[in-house]
């Protein structure tokens, strides 16, 4: 639905950020929101650092173009890697999911041992540990990138022998390393969480970077004061560089409804 009130920019490599949109509508329902998923390039998470923010500057001067007040990269890899250069581009504010899951994670954690996965972009980075260690140095980070995941996610292979056997798998190391807290660090990762949470055992706890967004888009739109006023019904649109069908098939799942109409945009 359209509305004149401005909206809230959410970009992804494609629909694994309706977890983060979907965590957004909840927290703050008065909100008109406008989603990109950038379907005909992804996946990022296999890309370098410099294509990567490319990517994310093109997302973003389409999402301006829409004219949003305030710009969310749901998008783990490309926070990772673009965040910086979209803050210093744009005029509007720009939130990440890593700084809000990494805080999130430092306020869950006891014995201050913490693990982080996400894809092999997010992980080569070291974003979580730099943002984790910028808050408290003691603490130790173990980090694991888990590249199937993504697929599995997106199959609709959430629960059954697969996901656990492959879990397991990735995540063994983490186990024995004794982390009492586990960060999803990738927009797919919260459609395994019953798998993940049933390998790494109930004392693990496991932080999901898209609510803890969700607390920090809030408080950021109560500080400036641009929250909607909640006078006229909220507008959604979802947008794609490519297939707009599978984006509507694939994101149901992701989203926990159905999504309506998809509009292709050229880039
Ligand atoms: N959206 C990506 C992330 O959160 C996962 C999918 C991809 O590799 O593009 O890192």
């Amino acid at each position: 639905m359209a509305t004149n009130q401005p909206a809230i920019g959410i970009f992804d490599s494609g629909v694994g950020g309706l977890t983060v949109l979907r965590q957004i509508a909840q927290r703050l329902p008065s909100e008109s929101l406008i989603y990109l998923g950038d379907t005909a390039r992804v996946p990022y998470g296999t890309k370098s650092a410099d294509t990567v923010i490319r990517y994310a500057r093109s997302c973003a001067a389409i999402l301006l173009e829409e004219g949003v007040k305030l710009l969310i990269v749901a998008c783990n890899t490309a926070s990772a890697f673009a965040l910086d250069t979209l803050q210093a581009d744009l005029d509007i504010p720009v939130i990440g999911v890593i700084e809000p899951g990494a805080v999130s994670a430092l306020n869950t954690t006891r014995n201050r041992r913490i693990g982080v996965i996400g894809t092999a972009g997010t992980i080569g980075s070291g974003a979580y540990p730099d943002a984790i260690h910028a808050h408290a140095p003691d603490v130790e980070v173990f980090v694991q990138s888990c590249p199937l995941f993504v697929p599995l996610a997106e199959e609709g292979w959430t629960s059954g022998a697969a996901p656990r056997i492959i879990a397991r798998t990735y995540l063994e190391p983490m186990i024995r390393q004794g982390v009492d807290t586990l960060v999803l660090g990738c927009t797919h990762y919260p459609l395994l969480h019953d798998a993940i949470a049933e390998v790494m055992g109930h004392s693990v706890a496991l932080v999901d970077s898209a609510e803890a967004t969700a607390c920090a888009v809030e408080a950021i739109l109560e500080s400036m004061g641009i929250e909607a006023d909640g006078e006229q019904p909220p507008g959604r649109r979802f947008l794609v560089t490519d297939a707009p069908d599978n984006f509507a098939r694939i994101g149901r799942q992701f989203l926990g409804c159905d999504i309506g109409i998809v509009e292709w945009v050229d880039f």
